[in-house]
């Protein structure tokens, strides 16, 4: 009889076990459930946790390092919980003719960490994204859910600087 039991995190590994046992459970009998579970993880935990690769894999029958290597191959998923504002520069092809590349550099410059990193103060992690459905008016980008168009260097600093300042306010 094939063990259907889901597995949970291991004790005190501060990982919310049960929730990820549920998700697991909920949709581990779909077909081509790996990136729907991942996807829901990452939604309700902002990252996927390491504990969740074993439990993943037990449930649908893959080794770990399967697991691992989609986590991996898929920039989207995080391994670590992201800044408190996630920053996403488009690099796709109509942004990149007005300047997208240019303003990615000066991101980097900016921030401090490269793409797919979080600033040391965990304020802002940078990633890139490949078409925010602003091709007309590029270079874009967001910060959070705001959408901003036409950045450059200049707009970039201002907008991070509110940001700060906003934040900075409220402590
Ligand atoms: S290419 Fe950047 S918004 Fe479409």
């Amino acid at each position: 009889m094939p063990d259907t039991a889901i597995p949970t995190a291991p004790a005190g590994s501060g990982t919310p076990a049960p929730e990820i046992a549920r998700i697991v459970a909920a949709r581990r009998d779909m077909p081509g459930a790996l990136l729907p579970i991942l996807h829901e993880i990452q939604d309700s935990h902002g990252f996927i946790p390491e504990d969740a690769v074993p439990v993943i894999a037990k449930a649908l029958n893959l080794s770990r390092a399967e697991v691992h290597g989609v986590i991996t191959f898929y920039h989207h998923f995080r391994q670590q919980p992201a800044g408190r504002h996630v920053v996403q520069v488009c690099r796709a092809e109509a942004c990149q003719s007005v300047g997208a590349d240019a303003l990615a550099d000066h991101a980097c410059r900016k921030l401090g960490c490269d793409f797919h990193e979080t600033t040391a103060d965990g304020q802002f992690t940078l990633e890139p994204v490949y078409c925010l459905g602003q091709c007309a008016t590029g270079p874009a980008m967001m910060i959070g859910e705001r959408l901003h168009a036409r950045v450059d260097a200049k707009r970039f600093d201002k907008l991070v600087d509110a940001v700060r300042e906003d934040e900075e306010a409220r402590a």
